[in-house]
């Protein structure tokens, strides 16, 4: 397909018809490229040339630009492919849990499958995500995954279970309950938040976040109060307000759970904060493998809006508010905030160089407050009890409680709520700790992006500071657990082969370091000399040191903490 120019290549019907239905009167909002190259993918498989032309004419944007956009999303093909296609997830946690026995089940059984990166559904591992283009289009996830829940389309899933004790916050309404319904939200406490904000005011409701303490949870740990304070006292408006629920750290499932179990509590968070940092508009970026929290948010969205919550003078309090969901479309990359706000209007998801910060320059240029889902929802008990009781809980550097994914070889894999400062063992404990007759090897904290401890870090309090002291992160909230039949060889090379893939390559250490990286650990696993100990310490410290965003300053984390747990000896054997 020629990248300058339109060509005459044009629409199907069908292709008209998914354009047409998407952009509904929106007529040359470039923002709405990526929901319309949703639309074409969904309805036909795959986005053709004559569909992209149509598109790029009723938006008004370049073809160059717009197969720029097409070609950078994974779950996008611009070439002809059947309307069905399997996404098996061969991530670690899923390795963990047979998906390489899994993957090799499907070639042998002639089904056609494509290798996924971590698909979220780590503690119901291994996962896989259906996907089958219609007019109908369907998106299941389907975890656990095997050749049988696979060809009996059985979804295979099982709730996660949850633990808290008295400390509970977050996950009070993720087991009981209907999701779908606002009745039954509000029957529960749900929106009296809101109202309570309404009441203090904007300022108040900034003040008390600010006396939470409450970091940011989306892997940063940035002060949620001095960012919302920041936003709001921006001249120029209009205000944005963004929800980042990207989630595609592997080994992260927390904000896929409160999306699919606690909707309404996402959006009235998303309403609170916007309420305080005077945004009008919110956007919730949500990853394009949670098929089931799209709609669930939707859902609330339609009911929130048909209630007075959303919308114009909400409850009359004078403030007006809308969401919009934005699905991605299979870019980790798109997590980052900037990143993420050029995928909103329409551009290659590639992040942009700091400052300027979101604060001050954000979406489409404006102000804009971006935080993480478990961030925003521990707004309505802030605004509800105080910033001070929430700050009762945890630690003086650490407030609050804190989501923990456990995964891999741990015997009850899902989603704990601890208060900060729980230590670690004790969360491992919480889950089971390794299957019968096995010992734990390493846990992998924070995610691909955070980095491997060996047992004795079980005694660590599970605090921004211990973490930071051990020279480790708590990241996204990742725990996942190895014992001792996993090779973590292995394990390592596939976060590796992860970073080398999703890379953006716009900067060059990044781009051509994730690719040594991962060359040098294939060489490794081979054979260990101390030339590739030395070059993978030296493409580390490039990588960190010159790279534009945090993947490539954190792409080497995992990599260098295995050594030093020696997974690789760092003496030659040859
Ligand atoms: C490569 C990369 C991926 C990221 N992915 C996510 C993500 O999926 N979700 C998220 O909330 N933050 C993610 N972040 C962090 C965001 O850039 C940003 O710091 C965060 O959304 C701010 O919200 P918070 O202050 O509530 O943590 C990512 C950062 C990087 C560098
Ligand atoms: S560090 Fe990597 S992901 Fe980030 S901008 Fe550079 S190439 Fe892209």
């Amino acid at each position: 397909m020629p990248d300058l120019h339109f060509t005459s290549a044009a629409p199907t019907l069908e292709e008209r018809d998914a354009v047409d239905a998407c952009i509904a009167g929106r007529e040359g909002e470039r923002s709405l490229l990526l929901p319309v190259l949703h639309a074409i993918n969904d309805r036909v498989g795959w986005i053709g040339e004559g569909a992209l032309n149509y598109a790029c004419e009723r938006l008004s944007v370049a073809p160059a630009e717009a197969f720029g956009v097409a070609t950078f999303y994974s779950m996008f093909s611009i070439k002809p492919r059947s309307p069905e296609v399997l996404h098996v997830c061969d991530d670690i946690a899923c390795r963990c849990a047979g998906a390489e026995r899994l993957c090799r089940d499907l070639e042998e059984a002639n089904v056609a499958f494509t290798r996924s990166p971590c698909l979220g559904l780590c503690d119901r591992a291994p996962a896989a995500l259906y996907a089958h283009a219609g007019p109908s289009p369907v998106h299941k996830q389907i975890a656990p995954a095997s050749l049988e829940t696979l060809r009996s389309s059985s979804d295979g899933v099982t709730a996660a279970p949850h633990i808290g004790g008295s400390t509970i916050r977050l996950l009070q309404r993720v087991s009981s309950g209907d999701p779908e319904s606002l009745d039954d939200y509000r029957s529960r406490g749900g929106y009296q938040a809101l109202r309570k904000a309404f009441e203090l005011g904007a300022q108040r409701a900034i003040e008390e976040t600010i006396a939470s303490n409450l970091l940011g949870r989306g892997g940063a740990a940035f002060p949620t109060g001095r960012k919302m304070q920041a936003v709001a006292a921006q001249a120029a408006q209009p205000h944005y307000l963004v929800c980042n629920a990207d989630e595609s750290e592997p080994g992260t499932f927390k904000d896929r759970v409160l999306m699919e179990r606690d909707p309404f509590a996402v959006i009235e968070a998303m309403t609170i904060a916007a309420f305080a940092a005077g945004c009008e508009r919110g956007f919730i970026y949500v990853r394009g493998e949670y098929p089931l929290a799209a709609h669930r948010l939707q859902t609330a969205i339609d009911a929130a809006r048909a209630q007075d919550l959303l919308g114009r003078d909400i409850l009359a309090s004078g403030f007006s508010f809308d969401v919009e969901i934005r699905r991605g479309a299979g870019a980790y990359i798109c997590g980052e905030e900037t990143a993420l706000f050029n995928s909103i209007e329409g551009k290659r998801g590639e992040p942009r160089s700091k400052p300027p910060f979101p604060v001050e320059i954000g979406l489409f240029g404006k102000p804009t407050l971006i935080n993480n889902v478990e961030t925003l929802a521990n707004l309505p008990h802030i605004v509800l009890h105080g910033g001070a009781a929430f700050a009762a809980v945890g630690t003086k550097g650490s407030a609050g409680t804190r989501l923990f994914c456990l995964s891999g070889t741990v015997r009850r894999p899902g989603l704990y709520e601890v208060a900060h400062g729980t230590t670690l063992g004790e969360v491992v404990d919480m889950a089971g700790g390794v299957p019968d007759g096995r010992t734990l090897q390493a846990i992998l904290l924070g995610g691909a992006a955070g980095s491997f401890v060996g047992p004795a870090a079980l005694a660590m309090p599970l605090t921004f500071e211990d973490a930071r002291a051990a020279e480790a992160t708590l990241g996204s909230g990742v725990v996942m657990l190895f014992d001792d039949s996993i090779d973590l060889t292995d394990i390592v090379k596939r976060v590796a082969r992860f970073f080398r893939e999703e890379s953006c390559g716009q900067c060059v250490p990044c781009r051509v370091g994730t690719v040594r990286q991962d060359e040098a650990l294939e060489r490794l696993a081979q054979r260990v000399t101390p030339d590739d100990i030395a070059l993978l310490n030296d493409i580390g410290r490039a990588m960190r040191d010159a790279s534009i965003c945090g993947l490539g300053q954190t792409a080497a984390n995992a990599i260098a903490s295995a050594a030093t747990l020696r997974v690789f000896p760092t003496e030659a054997t040859t």
